[in-house]
């Protein structure tokens, strides 16, 4: 059963948006086999930042994907607002996919017969949202993303930047409470990481969204309120802003950075 973690600060919302407990995920048979996650546990509280960093192939994919039911986890389990998301089945398990849950994936997988606009609104025409506020709120975050001119052109039309903010605005443009993204700014030089890094902290400041992003950029890590440091699909430590401004929780990310090693930082 899941431990319970209210705590008095949570008054308003008791439950945790997400925990992460024993986690494990084997790959491959028993002759040779790869533990990318090794028993991680941890709870996020419901409205928090959190940014995961740690090396490559460190299992950080591996755990999105098990949060989100795109991979099944080999031992432990993955609770998302009270609700085992294992235990998921049918219509309860597409609304989870599609209604509580916006995932921006490391390679932007947009869809490449449908037009920016189509891959950006087909959340919203599955949901029966009307034609006329579609249109408003697909305006509004290519708007806010930067991808205004890129409504019209296929994917394939596209440049890797402009696939991955086209990717972030159809994940959130149905609003939801949970946002997993993996490297959303990997592919972004540094403005629009910086725009990308905005649209999240809006999302997380004015909605309320809960995010988990993983990224190998500390200065993306420092716009978020803790960040998890992964190593061996286990957790290595954690850091938690505090009263620290970015640039101050910035120098502690990169003080650990270096004590986690696996590679260097993104040059800016
Ligand atoms: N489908 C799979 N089959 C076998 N091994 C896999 C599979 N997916 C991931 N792995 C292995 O699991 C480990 C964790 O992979 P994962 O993709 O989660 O790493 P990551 O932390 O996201 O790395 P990166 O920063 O490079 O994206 C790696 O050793 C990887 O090779
Ligand atoms: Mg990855």
């Amino acid at each position: 059963m899941p431990e319970k973690h209210s705590s008095p600060s949570q008054a308003h919302n008791a439950q945790p948006a997400l925990v992460v407990e024993r986690l494990e995920r084997v790959f491959g048979g028993k002759g040779n086999p790869t533990y990318a996650l090794r028993g991680l546990s941890f709870a996020v509280e419901d409205g928090q930042f959190v940014a995961v960093m740690g090396p490559s192939g460190s299992g950080k994919t591996t755990l999105l994907n098990c949060i989100a039911t795109i991979d099944r986890p080999t031992g432990g389990q993955v609770t998302v607002n009270g609700t085992e998301v294992s235990r998921l089945r049918g219509k309860a398990l597409a609304r989870f996919r599609r209604e509580d849950l916006g995932f921006i994936f490391q390679d932007s997988n947009l869809i490449d017969t449908l037009s920016g606009r189509e891959n950006i609104a087909l959340e919203l025409s599955i949901r029966g949202v009307k034609a006329s506020e579609t249109d408003v709120r697909v305006r509004d975050i290519a708007e806010r993303l930067g991808v205004k001119d890129v409504l019209e052109k296929f994917p394939a039309q596209m440049s890797g930047g402009q696939r991955q903010r086209v990717a972030a605005a159809r994940a959130i443009i149905g609003r939801p409470r949970l946002i997993l993204a993996d490297e959303p700014t990997g592919a972004l030089d540094s403005r629009n990481s910086a725009v990308m890094m905005e649209t999240l902290a809006t999302m997380n400041a004015q909605m309320g969204a809960t995010i988990l992003m993983v990224t190998h950029d500390p200065f993306a890590a420092s716009h978020s309120s803790r960040v998890l440091f992964v190593r061996d699909g286990a957790l290595f430590t954690e850091l938690v802003r505090g009263a620290d401004d970015d640039k101050a929780f910035l120098t502690r990310i990169l003080e650990v950075q270096a004590l986690l090693g696996g590679e260097a930082p993104h040059a800016r």
